[in-house]
């Protein structure tokens, strides 16, 4: 018997070649994620193969293509918008170069994931939406939060009717790291380069939450903070320069389906580390939900004895939406769902996010969250900035595609 390990090449056949743009914070997430991809599920298919990571800063391009296993690094991202040898252009870039970099990706015939916000306003997110659709390539927008086996749960009980009629929505996602007034006057904190600033970064998440959990937006009332008006500029510490965009941002809602709702979106909040956090009220129950217990659903059954009336927490597991994909032992029961529940992290977030990114170039469906998608959340990022100026409520314009 030989004792070389024989691949069989053909299950391999056709990985999905990506180039990446964008070699900061969220490209550990995402190489991370399709390196373990391959060897997490059971498809073969779901294979990336990390192409091209490219970043106008050579030397951290460089650095993390090696770290990760990127079989080059480049400075010029039409080296993947452009090249012949990438099917998939992931772009981590700040906000303001998506849409530049996604119209050229489209225009070359490539498949394009995209970070969130999809753009810094709702007409260049249109006219991304409109190229991706003209395009026929499998277009996405990385809203992480809707494949976490917790919240997939969550949209499940409610699509199957669980809570009856939706009557509200409260949801926030607030940090506290920007508290610190030392942080300089990086592209997070300037309105030409984020669009918005924890509204867009953090809150473009709870926004793309409520969609998914209840529906469309279609009107709004809000306002904003700005906690600390100045930073230190990255490239001289002794001066500072002005923020302006929003740390803090607050806005009621109405839903199309005439259910209410809040969110709320901070970065400089002492005490929350990280917390997405939700609650669906339903007429027959409710779902709660923070980051910060990720690993657990709550759920209120209104039709309980009054006797054990209350939340139950369910720990999130084997047998909830996209957590058979981790650290499960196969315990052979008939379902073969047990009950073991050994705990997931954000890390894991990401590698479900992407499987369902390989599921979508594989069928050629563009499925949720996409460049749509993206764009329903801007034009919401878009009216609450309104609101907050006006101080009146806006309706949620839905611009053509
Ligand atoms: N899905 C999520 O949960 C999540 C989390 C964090 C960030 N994001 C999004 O990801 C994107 C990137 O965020 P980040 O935290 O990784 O930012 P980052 O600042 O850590 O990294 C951005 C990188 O892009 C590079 N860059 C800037 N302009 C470029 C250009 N023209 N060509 C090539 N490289 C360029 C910079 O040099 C930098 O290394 C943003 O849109 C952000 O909103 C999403």
């Amino acid at each position: 018997m030989n004792d070389k390990m024989n691949f069989n090449n053909d299950l391999l056949s056709s990985p999905i070649r990506v180039g990446m743009i964008g070699a900061g914070y969220m490209a550990k997430l995402h190489s991370l994620s399709m390196r373990n991809l391959a060897g997490l599920t059971d498809d073969p298919r779901d294979h990336f193969e990390l192409i091209r990571l490219v970043d106008a800063n050579t030397e951290l391009a460089q650095h993390e293509a090696m770290r990760w296993g990127w079989l080059e690094a480049d400075s010029d991202w039409r080296s993947v918008t452009r090249s012949d040898d990438i099917d998939l252009v992931d772009i981590a870039t700040p906000n303001d170069s998506h849409y530049e970099m996604c119209l050229d990706a489209f225009a070359n015939g490539k498949h394009v994931l995209c970070e969130k916000p999809l753009a810094v306003n709702r007409h260049q997110a249109a006219e991304m939406a409109r190229q991706a659709q003209a395009s026929g390539k499998v277009h996405m927008v990385n809203f992480t939060y809707r494949a976490w086996p917790a919240i997939a749960q969550a949209r499940q009980l409610i699509q199957a009717g669980k809570l009856g009629r939706i009557r509200h929505f409260e949801g926030h996602f607030f940090q506290d790291h920007n508290n610190d007034a030392t942080i300089p006057l990086h592209w997070r904190f300037r309105k030409t380069q984020a669009g918005a600033g924890a509204l867009g970064d953090i809150g473009s998440h709870i926004i793309d939450l409520a969609r998914f959990l209840v529906g469309d937006i279609a009107s709004v009332s809000a306002l904003t903070e700005r906690y600390i008006a100045q930073r230190p500029l990255p490239h001289d510490r002794s001066q500072l320069g002005d923020v302006d965009v929003d740390d803090f941002a607050a806005a009621l809602v109405r839903f199309e389906n005439g259910a209410t709702g809040s969110i709320k979106a901070g970065w400089a909040l002492p005490g929350f580390k990280n917390d997405v956090y939700f609650v669906v009220v339903g007429e027959k129950g409710a779902i709660r939900f923070s980051w910060e217990r990720s690993n657990e659903l709550q759920i209120f059954d209104a039709t309980d004895e009054p006797q054990i009336s209350g939340y139950r927490t369910v720990l999130i597991g084997r047998a909830h939406p996209g957590a058979e994909l981790f650290w499960f032992p196969a315990l052979g029961g008939e379902q073969g769902l047990g009950v073991t529940a050994q705990g997931m992290g954000y890390g894991d977030a990401f590698a479900l996010s992407f499987r369902h990114y390989a599921n979508a170039i594989r069928t050629s469906i563009s499925s949720a969250p996409n460049f749509i998608d993206g764009l329903r959340c801007c034009e919401i990022i878009d009216a609450i900035l309104l609101s907050a100026i006006d101080g009146r409520w806006v309706n949620v314009e839905k611009l053509c595609i």
